[in-house]
């Protein structure tokens, strides 16, 4: 019998992680690594796209880290792109294939993707927010006759900070996706576009009533994209931003990342505009 890991977290307690086995280890960037895990015999991840699980490793930490990998590609198994950034992240960072980590999850709510059926999309994730969109992005491509136009504007701050570097050429020779990338600081092999992330929205024109837009990134970049996306005409439900906060429990216990009445680890962390459009600490 398969059992989802949220329903043997129901059985045990919900802070047990379950070990998770390292079955491959991809050098993204510099700072980057794609980890893909395993869980033991019989259970699955079972996760939404913008998802995340608590990732742990005993004496060290515990972080979140979102689910980079669509659940229509899981095969038994789930990718988390993670940055290197202090003891937790630094320490998977140590380990090699075959390695085992503490997992907790999947939580918080993620992108209803299924919901915008017949809808266009644009995806403007900025820096490492790649990580958590990817999930949503080949979510739609893996069903790609159940939407309309799909667009992705993508922006980091040099190229060699790009992720996923061999699925952003896929998009960007498929006929089907509109997509669109630009750095900060060029090198000088770079023939792209340069110039903050917001430059790429000239290059589109939106039919802003059957549009969904989504975006994750730092705060510095989401803040200038969502005026970017209103600017468009589309509707502040229609515009959804992951919010990254510090977190403990990841289940609306511990009140850490609570922004006044949202616990973002459980009511999000994936919200609409017109949800947090007036939490100035989100924004
Ligand atoms: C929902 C969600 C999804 C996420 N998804 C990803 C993902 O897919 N990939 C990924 O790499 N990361 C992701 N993160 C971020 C990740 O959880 C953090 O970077 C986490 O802090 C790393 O843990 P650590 O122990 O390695 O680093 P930490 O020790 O927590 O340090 C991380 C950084 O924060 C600084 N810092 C430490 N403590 C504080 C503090 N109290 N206040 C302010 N700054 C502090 C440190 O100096 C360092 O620069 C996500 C976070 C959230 C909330
Ligand atoms: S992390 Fe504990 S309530 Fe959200």
């Amino acid at each position: 019998m398969n059992t989802k890991l949220n329903e043997q977290l129901k059985t045990d307690s919900i802070y047990l992680p379950t070990q998770g086995r390292i079955i491959k280890i991809t050098p993204l960037t510099e700072q980057e690594k794609l980890f893909t895990i395993e869980l033991p015999d019989g259970i699955s991840l079972a996760h939404r796209p913008g998802q995340f699980v608590q990732v742990s490793l005993l004496g060290v930490g515990e972080a979140p880290i979102s689910i980079s990998s669509s659940p229509s590609r899981s095969n038994g198994s789930f990718e988390l792109c993670i940055r290197r950034a202090g003891d937790l992240t630094s320490a998977v960072h140590r380990l090699e294939p075959g390695g085992v980590l503490g997992v907790r999850g999947p939580f918080g709510n993620g992108i209803p993707i299924e919901r915008f059926r017949g809808k266009d999309i644009l995806f403007a994730p900025g820096g490492l927010g790649l990580a958590p969109l990817r999930a949503s992005i080949n979510q739609v491509l893996d069903n790609r006759s159940n939407y309309g136009r799909v667009m992705i504007l993508y922006g980091a701050r040099n190229p060699g900070e790009l992720l996923f570097k061999e699925e952003l050429i896929e998009w960007s020779e498929r006929h089907d996706v509109e997509f669109h990338v630009t750095v900060d600081h060029p090198n000088q092999d770079w023939k792209g576009n340069v110039g903050v992330i917001t430059t790429l929205f000239e290059n589109i024109q939106v039919y802003a009533p059957n549009t969904i837009a989504i975006t994750c990134g730092p705060p510095v970049m989401y803040r200038f994209v969502l005026i970017e996306m209103l600017g468009l005409g589309i509707r502040e439900g229609n515009i959804w931003l992951s919010l990254e906060r510090r977190m403990k429990c990841g289940v609306g216990k511990c009140g850490h990342c609570q922004i006044n009445q949202i616990y973002t680890c459980q009511d999000g962390p994936c919200f609409t505009y017109a949800q947090i459009k007036s939490l100035e600490e989100a924004l």
